[in-house]
């Protein structure tokens, strides 16, 4: 009877590795080549120089990821021949090599140095699951891939990108939130990118449980990678974001203190949380409303007893000059008659099975519909809907919970997603759709205020999601380990496109000791976004709910935060343009120093470029400390240091060890008490004396609107030459008049009474300068005086500010 039943129409894959075996048909195509046999096919082309994609797949037509590249392919100089059963093609950057024997890829820079090979193994099947092996280059070192625990050297380390809500993850938990399928490679002969654009469940393998190799696999879809190589790891980031794409520029007043709470209520407590900051004098520019500023947790609702009017208690905050950003969580209530649960069923707005009914699970409103924020219409309707907070004056948007999370934490796999026009499942849907959320979200705030630039925070992400939000790092716990981990993981989303990025200063899970939440306030001040944040339950942990001490501590780096709005906002603008984090993990800048990877120093980073900052436990009165190649001064009282240096720094919890690299330039404001407030009119410029030469490119705007895209900024460099002893500021460009008046020029490291300047020589004054405040007396006993660092006679010049381009000459380092 068997006989009869009829063939399977095609064999079925059983669970065995199948490889891409050997290809004899190839064909040139535009940039590229296209081989095939009866396992699969291959397509490789030439992006853009430095830039080459691989693609295979064992169907007729690719897959793709539809999200998140979003530059088309450059035409390029480039030849393809065959040679021995290999095809190579060169670029000025890359040549590749792929043997037509096996598919193996082999990529070389252009001096013919090795870069990266495949695995005899290469890419290969077992089922839909699809991987390419590739060899471990002598040495090599592994970094980014977003948002992940674990060292910054991964080797070693495998992980699962699967976007997760993970409360209280530990500290070598996986997967988290986000999901950045993007690494760098880094070796003795160069460095790549290689970014896998395939949204399905992921891992990646650095060599864990094997000695043979590393991969990335996917569980379904197509091999579809992008090779990067560039000469240094800066380059190769921002070659990755100019293919994912960059973020916008924010508002000002996003980068000021953000004070988050689950929740604050009712609007009197919100009231006083406000008037408390002004009344401190701690600054603070933002206040978040959390789920409980809804009735029942239903998003585009405000609980009437909590918040009886929002509108006047916005309009009141923003008096007090702060600025209110709501939580938006995707899961809408199953509620007949509540109007968003209406609108998304009758025009067909939720994820839903394949049978037609819709997806329902519970999160906090109870059991909820999920808007598809892969379909245009729903992210339109999302961002229409949003009309309900913008008309109350809402400034900002908190996109949580769009792993999507449900309680269960385990999404049944059929639901179905539109994926702009191309359905697929949950499996291909997953990681893009917090990003999706974060795209509608980003939207509506145009939408409603289309002359702002919108704030927007999300949770989850993919690669590319630097374009819609910010990001921050979940539910982090209370702990001195969490605090390190925390700037790891910023670090990485750094190397990983994503610039503006934070984790909750204090911990979220948990409470803050008192001096975890100091230390944690000073590292804060040196991260992208600081925000504080804390868990429902539990103990106040304003910057005033520590005691005396810790409130002066935490008002003394918010107010340098404040102060170092010039730089930060500078550095942003630069990283629109290059996609260069402003927190930068040490690999960037010194991939081939074996020091910055040991487990001692591998949470040092550079911020803004200018500031070394060496995290430590609060716990710890003095600390090891590993300056890198260059010349560095304390930032608290300008001592020296030679670079490849391991030094011994005292670190009472009042200091955090910052230091200022050698040839640096950077720029201050007399501090504020927000972001819209007025300073002094008087610019700082600080000027580092060093062996290598330094350039800060000052810039400006409204801090609010659109118009610097139309030219009103202002923009000018600053640049430092050691050899020629000269600081030079050019001529401003762009029609933005620039907020300063005056320019106070403090010159660090250098032994000069006088300068010259258009000609003359001018006296330069000194002042004793300190970055920080001096703390009380908290202790009466004589050996327990508080410390206080400052810089002795520091040499500063005080002009106009010049609206020409002005050269300072005869600089003379002491060192
Ligand atoms: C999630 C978020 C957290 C928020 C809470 C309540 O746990 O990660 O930040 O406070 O939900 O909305």
């Amino acid at each position: 009877m068997s006989q009869n039943l009829p063939e399977p129409a095609s064999p079925q894959p059983n669970s065995r590795y199948i490889s891409i075996g050997n290809l004899v048909n190839w064909k040139q195509v535009d940039q590229g080549i296209i081989a095939q046999n009866e396992i699969a096919q291959i397509k490789i082309t030439v992006v853009k120089d430095g830039m080459v994609r691989v693609q295979s797949s064992r169907n007729e037509s690719f897959d793709s990821n539809p999200y998140s590249v979003i530059s088309g392919t450059e035409t390029v100089d480039l030849s393809i021949e065959e040679i021995d059963q290999k095809i190579h093609i060169k670029s000025t950057l890359i040549h590749l090599q792929f043997d037509l024997s096996n598919g193996v890829c082999s990529f070389f820079d252009s001096k013919g140095n090795l870069l990266n090979k495949d695995d005899s193994l290469g890419i290969s099947w077992i089922g839909t699951e699809v991987t390419c092996y590739k060899e471990i280059q002598p040495n090599e070192k592994f970094i980014g891939l977003g948002e992940k625990t674990g060292n910054l050297n991964r080797f070693g380390s495998a992980y699962v990108n699967w976007n997760t809500d993970y409360f209280a993850y530990g500290i070598a938990d996986d997967p988290l939130y986000m999901s950045i399928p993007f690494y760098i490679g880094t070796h003795t002969k160069g460095s790549y990118g290689i970014y896998f654009d395939n949204s399905h469940k992921t891992v990646f393998n650095f060599g864990a449980s094997t000695d043979r190799f590393v991969y990335f696999n996917a569980e379904d879809g197509d091999m579809d990678y992008y090779f990067i190589h560039a000469p240094s790891v800066a380059e190769i980031i921002s070659s990755y974001t100019s293919l994912t794409g960059r973020m916008k520029m924010p508002p000002k007043w996003a980068l000021g203190f953000q004070q988050c709470r689950y929740s604050y209520y009712p609007d009197k407590e919100v009231f006083a949380l406000a008037n408390t900051f002004r009344d401190k004098d701690i600054p603070a520019d933002v206040i978040y409303l959390d789920i409980h500023h809804m009735s029942h947790y239903k998003v585009f609702t405000f609980d009437g007893k909590k918040f009886p009017d929002p509108k006047s208690m916005i309009a009141r905050l923003k008096e007090l000059g702060f600025r209110v950003v709501v939580i938006m969580d995707p899961g809408i209530k199953k509620e007949p008659g509540y109007l968003p649960y209406e609108e998304g069923k009758s025009e067909d707005l939720f994820v839903k099975y394949p049978d037609g009914k819709d997806y329902i699970a519970q999160v906090w409103p109870g059991w909820c519909a999920f808007p598809d924020f892969t379909k245009e219409k729903t992210r339109t309707w999302w961002g229409e809907k949003m009309e309900f907070y913008a008309q109350t004056g809402v400034d900002g948007y908190w996109a949580d919970m769009n792993e999507p999370a449900s309680w269960g934490q385990f999404t049944p796999n059929l639901i179905e997603f539109d994926v702009d026009g191309n359905p697929a499942s949950h499996r291909k849907a997953r990681n893009v759709y917090g990003m999706q959320m974060a795209r509608a979200a980003q939207e509506g705030a145009l939408l409603q205020n289309p002359e702002k630039r919108p704030f927007v925070l999300t949770r989850s992400g993919f690669a590319g999601v630097q374009r819609f939000a910010a990001a921050w790092t979940g539910d982090n716990q209370s702990t001195e380990h969490h605090m390190l981990a925390g700037v790891r993981l910023i670090n990485s989303l750094g190397l990983s496109g994503i610039s503006f990025s934070g984790f909750d200063v204090g911990g979220f899970a948990g409470e803050a000791s008192k001096s975890l939440f100091a230390r944690w306030m000073s590292i804060g001040a040196f991260t992208p976004l600081y925000r504080a944040h804390s868990m429902i339950n539990s103990k106040d942990a304003e910057p005033w709910a520590f005691g005396e001490e810790v409130e002066e501590i935490s008002r003394n780096y918010l107010k340098l935060r404040y102060k170092l709005l010039p730089t930060i906002y500078s550095k942003m603008q630069e990283s629109t343009q290059n996609g260069l984090p402003v927190s930068s993990s040490l690999a960037i800048s010194f991939a081939q120093d074996e020091r910055i990877y040991a487990s001692a120093f591998q949470n040092q980073y550079l911020f803004c470029d200018t500031f070394l900052v060496a995290p430590v436990e609060s716990t710890k009165a003095i600390t090891k400390v590993y300056l890198p190649e260059s010349s560095w001064y304390y930032l608290f009282t300008d001592e020296f240091h030679s670079g490849k240096n391991t030094i011994y720094q005292d670190c009472p919890l009042a200091y955090l060890p910052v230091y200022v690299k050698g040839g640096s330039i950077f720029t201050c404001q007399s501090d504020l008490p927000h972001t819209g407030a007025p300073h002094d009119g008087i610019l700082q410029v600080h000027v580092y004396a060093g062996k290598e030469n330094g350039s800060f490119n000052h810039y400006e705007d409204d801090g609010e609107s659109w118009d610097f895209e139309k030219g009103q900024f202002h923009k000018r460099m600053l640049s430092y030459d050691s050899m020629q002893e000269t600081l030079t500021m050019d001529t401003p460009t762009g029609e933005y008049p620039g907020d300063f008046s005056e320019m106070k020029i403090y010159f660090h490291g250098f032994a000069n009474e006088t300068v010259e300047l258009a000609g003359r020589q001018e006296k330069l004054k000194f002042e004793n300068f300190s970055f920080l405040g001096r703390l009380s007396e908290f202790d009466p006993l004589p050996d327990h005086e508080t410390r206080f660092f400052e810089i002795k006679a520091l040499p500063y010049l005080s002009i106009k500010y010049p609206d020409k381009k002005l050269i300072i000459k005869g600089l003379k380092s002491i060192n």
